[in-house]
């Protein structure tokens, strides 16, 4: 996408926000999925409050409505037409403008299913149409014609338009998008395309800005984040923008940025591990000692149909390895149960290297059938029952080491940057450790953003307490 183009954006919102003027006009977002999306739904926050819009999370009192959608497993699907299904009225009421954007629009029989049972959508747009929502706004608010703008899923890298950030210590920055690797069960590389990076001299400049304003942690976002560059042959090529040529360069450079104290990133692909990003983790104290390092399944044969392109042996010799050289290195991961002809026995080499690997946290998944991948056309899909009863077996194993694993932590000292009141209880002051536990804490509020030593007095499972030394 080149400057002119997002130029004309600007423009538009511009022309909408004097059409809107002084009407005290209201948005509702609602944003499925992965904080890839979450970060898209901040842009189009972004937007549409330069556009003479303000928040509410009451969609009963929006005058427009967008849905940022996933369709990674399939009880997204549902939970959006009944979410569609629920602002139908405030579409007859307040004629709300009601658009749906995202991954789900890149499938054929959404749309379909959309234009046929659900008319009263005004605007339908896909993963690369995003930032060209002013101008579709505009048409719609001068024609009051319903609009699709999907195109094909490997559109360019959007810079330069507005975004309106959720919270103001922690922040997500996307540095590459979509996915070459195929696994055999995910929709994603259908819908987001192939991999493309953006340019290091973006990327530093939004996290020297956002520094700036007194963010203090960055978490880089890509669906195969340490691919960083590779697809561009960047280091083949010998191109580089000041020493950054890689996703391990890349994080070198990240953490040359004052007042940026915590970098994490997801989602790494185990077999692109590259040991240059393992030097620089163990190196950089800015850098989090938690690695997301998805698994998917502990059977080298569940793997090898996956399309993982490693074994359970290498898998486990890349933990082992960053064990050694990363001092207090801990791991999370991702995890599917149920994949199509997993035996009892390729069930338990899962929970094999569950036990091994010890994880700080699990992000446990369902095998979901999605139309067009290559699983979905495989014998042997796993009943149901049987799906649920390893989910289970899975996830009894995975709390009681949780329940072990936070006992460690009582008594220990631990570095946190103040986050702000806590959710659930709201006296307490709420950060994590870096290994990403939840802590609670009493304090005053101008610690917030600041960065404080706890010690850690009791363990809740899901998470700790603190006072601080
Ligand atoms: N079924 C279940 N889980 C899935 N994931 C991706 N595709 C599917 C699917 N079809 C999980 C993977 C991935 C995470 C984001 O979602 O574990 O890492
Ligand atoms: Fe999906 Fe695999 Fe790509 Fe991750 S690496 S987005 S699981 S295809």
């Amino acid at each position: 996408m080149n400057k002119n183009e997002v130029q004309n954006e600007l423009q538009y919102i511009e022309k909408v926000k004097e059409i809107n003027q002084n009407k005290h006009l209201q948005y509702y977002i609602f944003t499925m999925g992965c904080q890839l999306n979450e970060n898209d739904s901040e842009k189009i926050s972004g937007m549409l409050e330069k556009m003479g819009y303000t928040r509410t999370e009451n969609s009963k009192e929006a005058d427009f409505i967008i849905f940022n959608t996933c369709c990674v497993r399939e009880n997204a699907e549902e939970k959006l037409f009944g979410k569609i299904g629920e602002v139908k009225k405030q579409k007859e009421e307040r004629n709300a403008i009601i658009a749906i954007g995202g991954c789900m629009m890149q499938e054929k029989h959404i749309i379909e299913k959309l234009r046929k049972s659900y008319p009263f959508v005004d605007l339908i747009l896909g993963t690369h149409t995003l930032y060209k929502l002013p101008k579709d706004v505009y048409q719609i608010l001068q024609t009051k014609k319903r609009m699709e703008d999907v195109v094909d899923i490997d559109g360019e890298v959007i810079e330069g338009l507005p975004i309106k950030r959720n919270d103001n210590i922690k922040a997500s920055v996307t540095i590459m998008n979509g996915c070459n690797n195929f696994c055999t069960y995910c929709i994603v590389p259908y819908v987001r395309g192939r991999e493309r990076s953006r340019h290091p001299q973006d990327i530093l400049q939004e996290i020297t800005e956002l520094a700036k304003q007194g963010y203090k942690e960055i978490t880089l976002l890509g669906q195969n984040v340490n691919s960083y560059l590779r697809e561009e042959k960047w280091k083949e090529k010998g191109i580089e923008w000041e020493g950054v040529y890689s996703f391990a360069t890349l994080l070198n450079k990240i953490c040359e940025v004052e007042g940026i104290e915590k970098i994490t990133f997801i989602s790494p692909h185990p077999k692109d591990f590259t040991d240059d990003v393992i030097e620089v983790i163990a190196k950089q104290d800015k850098i989090s000692k938690l690695i997301h390092l998805p698994l998917q399944s502990g059977s080298t044969e569940v793997l090898r149909k996956m399309n993982r392109k490693y074994s359970k042996e290498q898998y486990l010799a890349l933990v082992d390895k960053m064990k050694k050289q990363i001092p207090h290195v801990k791991f999370s991961t991702d995890i599917i149960v149920g994949f199509p002809g997993e035996t009892e026995s390729d069930f338990e080499d899962t929970l094999d290297v569950v036990r091994k690997v010890n994880f700080e946290q699990v992000f446990m998944f369902i095998y979901s059938r999605r139309v067009g991948t290559v699983a979905d056309k495989m014998e042997n899909q796993i009943p149901e029952e049987i799906k649920h009863e390893r989910f289970n077996r899975l996830k009894e194993l995975v709390e009681s080491q949780i329940a072990k694993n936070n006992q460690a932590y009582i008594g220990t000292k631990q570095k946190i940057i103040v986050e702000g009141y806590s959710k659930n209880n709201e006296n307490m002051l709420t950060g994590r450790t870096d290994s990403n536990k939840v802590v609670i804490f009493e304090g005053t509020p101008d610690i917030i953003g600041t960065m404080v030593t706890l010690e850690i007095v009791s363990e809740h499972m899901w998470y700790l307490k603190g006072k601080i030394v």
